[in-house]
Formats: structure tokens, sequence, C-alpha cells
């Protein structure tokens, strides 16, 4: 990821039909690589690129909070190759990345697991997470080694634990204890690759969301697919009148 000047220059706000909390499930990394006769893992190595490129997009439209989709617990299925060469791929732009993010005011968040995560790597996030904490600007989750349901079982552990009544237990209690407390729900959940599954991402989250899939796979992914997105968005609430309260 390189360092970009736009998440640090002056922003459209938001409307009542801007999305405040947009997730992105980066699919189709793979299918462009085929397309093109390269390995799966260039096609990794595209989309990774492509993320600094869509939280451009993000910000120039107003939106502060983007969830993005790195690495499901479902991923573990897929050969070991590919998934030590996309570890070593995040390694390899992480602490750049990370750099950049703190000079942009982004807060990184990081929701999933570090269980099973290479220790190098799983110490880069931590510190990542870290670095970042008292940034406000835009905040970017990391979903990463994450799944919806054991995000809830997690939370529901916690919830236990903490000795909390049945009768006290409320929806704002339960967000509390997820990894996106404070981030609010999410409004907008782009999917691309043309898949519509939803693949145990947020389900908690994006209850009352908008969803919208697109075939652009993710490393072609850029601002007009945004824009498209947020148009759909857009006329769902206008449709509806489910603005954000
Ligand atoms: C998404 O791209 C990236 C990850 C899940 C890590 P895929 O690797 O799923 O690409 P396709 O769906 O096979 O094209
Ligand atoms: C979803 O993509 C997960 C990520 C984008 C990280 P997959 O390609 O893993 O999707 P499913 O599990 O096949 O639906
Ligand atoms: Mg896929």
């Amino acid at each position: 990821m390189q360092t970009s000047p736009t998440l640090t220059r002056a922003l459209t706000q938001p409307t009542a039909r801007t999305p405040q909390h947009i997730g992105i499930m980066m699919d189709g990394n793979g299918r462009w690589a085929r397309r093109r006769g390269l390995p799966r893992l260039e096609g990794h190595r595209h989309g990774t690129q492509n993320v600094q490129r869509a939280l451009d997009a993000c910000a120039r439209h107003g939106i502060r909070v983007v969830t993005l989709y790195v690495f499901s617990t479902e991923n573990w299925g897929r050969p070991k190759e590919e998934i030590d060469g996309f570890f070593k791929i995040l390694g390899d732009v992480i602490e750049s990345a990370t750099r950049d993010f703190h000079a942009q005011g982004v807060r990184l968040i990081h929701s999933g697991s570090l269980d099973g995560i290479p220790a190098r790597l799983a110490a880069q996030v931590r510190r990542a997470v870290e670095l970042t904490r008292a940034n406000d600007r835009y905040v970017l989750n990391v979903a990463f080694n994450y799944g919806g349901r054991m995000e809830m079982l997690r939370a529901a552990r916690e919830i236990l634990g903490a000795g909390i009544a049945p009768d006290a237990l409320s929806e704002q209690t339960v967000d509390q204890y997820l990894y996106t407390a404070g981030l609010g729900d999410m409004d907008l959940v782009i999917r691309t690759g043309g898949e519509q599954r939803l693949s145990n991402f947020f389900p908690w989250q994006a209850a009352h969301g908008v969803f919208y899939s697109t075939p652009t796979l993710w490393p072609d992914f850029d601002e007009a697919e945004l824009v498209r997105a947020l148009d759909f968005y857009a006329r769902c609430v206008a449709a509806s009148g489910l603005a954000r309260k």
C-alpha cells in the first residue's frame, strides 16, 4: 500500500443518505489472477494493494468507518501454501501500511482472533492497533481470522463470565461485547466477486443494513464502483425510509 494524500484532505460532508459504516467483503482475488493466467497469490497481492485506493474513495465520499473482510475463520480450509503465501503478503505490507494509516489519523481495529496466526504477524497486528488507538479521523476495522458466529459465542461467554443477569441484558450491552463496540451498525455491506453469500460477515452489526453485490473482482474495485454501491444504498434508503437514526 502506498501513502496517499487523500485521507488527509478535506472531506465530503456525509448526508442522511451516506452510509456511516460500510463493510466490504473483498472477494474475487483468485479469479482476477486466473483470468490473467497468474498464480492466485498474485491476485491476493493486487487485492491487498487495492485497499488504499478503496479507502481513499470511501474518504472522498464522507465514509468514516470501513470494515474489511480480510480472512474468515472458514478460510483455514484453503490449501496451506495459499494461506502461508497470503499471510506473507500481509506481513510484507503491514508495517508501512500502519505508518501511513497512523499519519492519516486512521484508527485500526482488529476483529477476530489471533490464535493460529504466525507469531510475527500477530505481533504486528497488535502493535498496529496499539499505535493507532487514539486516532479519530477514520476507523478501519480489519476482520482478520474473523467469523460472525465465533464473535457472538465469544461475546456470550464474556457476558456470562461478567455475571450479567438475563433480565439486564440488552442489545446495547451485547454491542459492547463485540469487536466493533462503539462503531455503530453496518449500514451497507458490499460484496465484490458476484456472490450473494453472507459468509459469516458481521451478522449482528449488519442486521439492518443494505447488501450490495457487484460482479467486479476486488482488485478492480475502484471509486466508480463505490459510487454505484452508494447510489444503490441511497435508493434503498429512499424507498424504505431506513435512514440511520
Ligand atoms: C478473496 O478472494 C480473498 C480471501 C478470501 C482471502 P478469493 O481468494 O476468495 O478469490 P476467488 O473468490 O477465489 O476469486
Ligand atoms: C469471503 O470470501 C471472505 C473474505 C472476503 C475474506 P470467500 O471467498 O472466502 O467466500 P466464501 O466463504 O466462499 O463465501
Ligand atoms: Mg472467494
